[in-house]
């Protein structure tokens, strides 16, 4: 077997003893004490816990939004510890989607224009990021809302035009940090089963942190944090 084939089978996420420790007032404050997780590619895997376990530090760790300060994570073949933050930026920008419970849409921008925006770093020609935006908001069913202003559009609405500026980078990871935390039960469950749809037929693995055990229910795994350990 070939390296690159032994390379496929590795998890797409490998932390071993992550920890995080933040200092307030030069106190330190042990957030993750020894995580140690894997997570195949292509798998659906959600967060519980409770408030201030450490769920959203851990996804944004994974995400590479932040840097553990012990410990190894390795996520799509790269070690994220020691990686300068344009290095970081780089590998976010490459392998991950983001989705939070604030859509964080811009105001002043259609949806069309606001899926378009992380492809604004790269080196894709106008029209090709365009079409790439117009793709993205098929895939959430929102292509004919594309002219639409985010305050033209429902709470979930705007969501999937989250998840389309999530997706329309092509990233091989999805992290959702309470992706329906703010929508009613239908919503959310059309938010939740456009996820299972990423997850099944574009093979998208997704890590989702949520406090709905309906939502959790919908990952094939869940992982419970407390005190800043996986139980
Ligand atoms: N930048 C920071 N500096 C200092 N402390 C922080 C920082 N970020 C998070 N914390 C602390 O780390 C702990 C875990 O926070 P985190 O946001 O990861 O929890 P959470 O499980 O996502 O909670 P919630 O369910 O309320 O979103 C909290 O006690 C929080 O106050
Ligand atoms: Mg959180």
């Amino acid at each position: 077997m070939g390296e690159g084939q032994r390379e496929g089978k590795k998890p797409i996420v490998e932390l071993d003893g992550v920890g995080k420790t933040y200092f307030r007032d030069k106190e330190p404050v042990v957030v993750l004490d020894n995580i140690s997780l894997d997570i195949e590619e292509g798998s659906y895997e959600a967060l519980m816990g409770p408030s201030g376990s450490g769920k959203s530090t851990l996804l944004n760790l994974i995400a590479g939004l932040d840097r553990p300060s012990r410990g190894s994570a390795r996520v799509a073949g790269q070690e994220l510890s020691g990686m300068s933050d344009s290095a970081l930026a780089t590998f976010r920008s490459r392998t991950m989607g983001f989705i939070f419970q604030a859509y964080n849409l811009m105001p002043v921008l259609t949806a069309v224009e606001n899926v378009e925006l992380p492809l604004l770093l790269t080196k894709l020609s106008r029209g090709e990021r365009k079409k790439r935006a117009q793709t993205a908001l098929r895939v959430v069913g929102l292509e004919e809302r594309m002219n639409h202003y985010p305050r033209q559009l429902s709470g979930g609405q705007e969501q999937r035009v989250a998840i389309a500026r999530a997706i329309v980078n092509d990233p091989r990871i999805i992290v959702a940090d309470e992706p329906t935390g703010d929508l009613d039960r239908k919503s959310a469950d059309e938010i939740l089963t456009l996820l299972e749809k990423l997850n099944k037929e574009f093979n998208k693995t997704i890590l989702m942190v949520t406090h709905d055990p309906q939502a959790a229910e919908r990952a094939t795994v869940i992982h419970r944090l407390d005190k800043g350990n996986l139980s």
